[in-house]
């Protein structure tokens, strides 16, 4: 299989595991291309793309215009904050506004969950989600699966628990979404107010005891807080959240055996993870944003239907 079932890269829940599998692999042989010296191809010249965002973002906004550079693309970026949007512009229009000047890809951050999937039934452009609200980040979940399949050798029943806030995370989401298609048994821990109702109907197990849940797995993605997204109190204090949900280094060599640490960043150090934990030798988040690039690499690629 060479190609991918998707025109557009909305979530991972459009994705086949077949799907998927495609992406990491293309992604291994990208990341040896940005291993290079000379870390640049011709794969998307004559393709330009445009990074929408809506929303802050360092690593992801970063990662897709390196990728997109390496690629050899053509690539233009908005920010809202500095854009007519201030001037009431809608979304459409402003995207096809972009799209009149022959643009062919659209990386697009937005704050509305499913604000990509509208953008798909109104505009031609081929659309890349770099995360919707509290929907999915596709890309996070891909550049995740890749770096857990690079430091364990498969996935395939590998245990890996999310914690924290998965009620505010389209990250939990796409990676509940990707681990599950590619065999992995997936765990969320947390307090009860950080949990979706409907969790338990996407196949999770779900526990509240992080000491429990860290010695159940064989790798912990520790979740931001996001403080951003909550109106109101979803616990008493964040040094309770701490005292309870966070994870330190006395606990992780407490425990059984050693597991791997991932973390999408950015981190709130001393609020869901200790510095000491974020930079210990268990610790892949900076493989993470590596890997990012490379599987990014890899969508682009797919999409554009260069393979
Ligand atoms: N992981 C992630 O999406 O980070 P940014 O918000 O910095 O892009």
């Amino acid at each position: 299989m060479t190609k991918l079932s998707t025109k557009h890269l909305l979530g991972i829940k459009d994705l086949t595991a077949d799907d998927i599998q495609l992406i990491l692999n293309t992604a291994e042989s990208f990341k040896e291309v940005i291993n290079r010296p000379i870390k640049k191809v011709p794969s998307l010249r004559d393709i330009t793309i445009a990074n929408l965002f809506f929303e802050n973002s360092t690593r992801t906004k970063l990662s897709f215009e390196l990728a997109e550079k390496r690629l050899s693309a053509d690539v233009v970026n908005f920010a809202s904050a500095s854009s007519s949007v201030k001037k009431g512009e809608t979304l459409i229009d402003t995207v096809n506004n972009i799209l009149a000047m022959k643009v062919d890809m659209v990386v697009m951050r937005h704050p509305n969950p499913g604000a990509a999937v509208f953008l798909s039934k109104h505009i031609d452009a081929k659309i890349v989600n770099a995360g919707d609200g509290a929907h999915e980040h596709p890309t996070q979940a891909l550049l995740d699966a890749f770096s857990i399949k690079e430091k364990l050798g498969s996935i395939k029943g590998k245990k890996i628990v999310i914690v924290g806030d998965v009620l505010h995370s389209r990250v939990a989401l796409s990676n509940i979404f990707c681990l599950q298609k590619l065999g992995a048994e997936v765990m969320v821990c947390g307090p009860t107010t950080l949990m979706p109702k409907y969790i338990s109907s996407l196949g999770v197990k779900v526990e509240h005891n992080l000491r429990k849940a860290l010695e159940w797995c064989d790798v912990a993605n520790m979740l931001r807080i996001q403080l951003e997204r909550q109106d109101i109190k979803f616990f008493p204090s964040l040094r309770e959240y701490t005292m309870l949900y966070g994870l330190n280094k006395s606990m992780l060599d407490s425990l059984s055996k050693k597991i791997v640490i991932m973390h999408p960043g950015p981190i709130n150090r001393g609020v869901e993870i200790t510095s000491d934990v974020a930079d210990s030798d268990q610790s892949i988040i900076l493989d993470q944003v590596e890997n990012g690039v490379a599987v990014r690499m890899a969508v682009l690629f797919l999409l554009a239907g260069r393979a």
